[in-house]
């Protein structure tokens, strides 16, 4: 994971560019925490992946990240938090990026922030990817099994269809 502002010495550089150059180096996305202009891409990754974006605003930003690919916003990912545990939502890469570990990589960083910010566990609603999460460690939970504070957010009650799967970390 490359860090914004890391120091890069000019022989590691030297051979990335050599790597890069045979096609060998996995190309890496840069993790930012979103910012309001970044809310037109967002709600476009997130429509594009058939995923809710009513109540993605301005305000929810606060523990969302972007993931950049040169200056390109080329996925997104968001944690809400309610108290000691958190929702991972919003997780979407563009289509053209599918496949090359972007997605493992935005959960990683969505998990270290979780981290720095005291979470004990992740939570997620998914129809569609719950292979992808079972790969990274995430198990499947019975709805009703959920913490309350869980229970009562919005997406829980009213975006997400009953058949979506609930899934805990660790
Ligand atoms: C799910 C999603 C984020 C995966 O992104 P990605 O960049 O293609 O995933 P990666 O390349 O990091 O894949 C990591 C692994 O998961 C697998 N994988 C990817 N998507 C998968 C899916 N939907 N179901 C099962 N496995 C999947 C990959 O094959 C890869 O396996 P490998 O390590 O054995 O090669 C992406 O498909 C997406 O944006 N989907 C639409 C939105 C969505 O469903 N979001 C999740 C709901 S919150």
């Amino acid at each position: 994971m490359r860090l914004r502002g890391g120091r890069v010495t000019a022989a590691k550089a030297g051979s990335a560019l050599a790597l890069l150059a045979t096609g060998h180096l996995p190309r890496q996305i840069v993790f930012e925490r979103a910012q309001a202009q970044d809310l037109g891409t967002i709600w476009q990754l997130l429509d594009l992946s058939s995923l809710p974006l009513e109540d993605v605003t301005e305000a929810l930003l606060e523990h969302f990240l972007v993931g950049r690919l040169d200056t390109r916003i080329i996925g997104v990912v968001g944690l809400e938090r309610y108290q000691d545990v958190a929702l991972l939502r919003s997780l979407a890469v563009a289509k053209e990026h599918f496949g090359v570990g972007f997605g493992r990589q935005l959960v990683a960083a969505a998990e270290k922030l979780a981290a720095d910010m005291k979470i004990t566990s992740i939570y997620l609603l998914t129809t569609t990817a719950d292979r992808f999460f079972e790969g990274l460690g995430f198990r499947r939970l019975q709805r009703d099994l959920a913490p309350l504070a869980i229970k009562n957010f919005y997406q829980f009650a009213s975006l997400c269809p009953a058949s979506a799967v609930l899934m805990v970390k660790p």
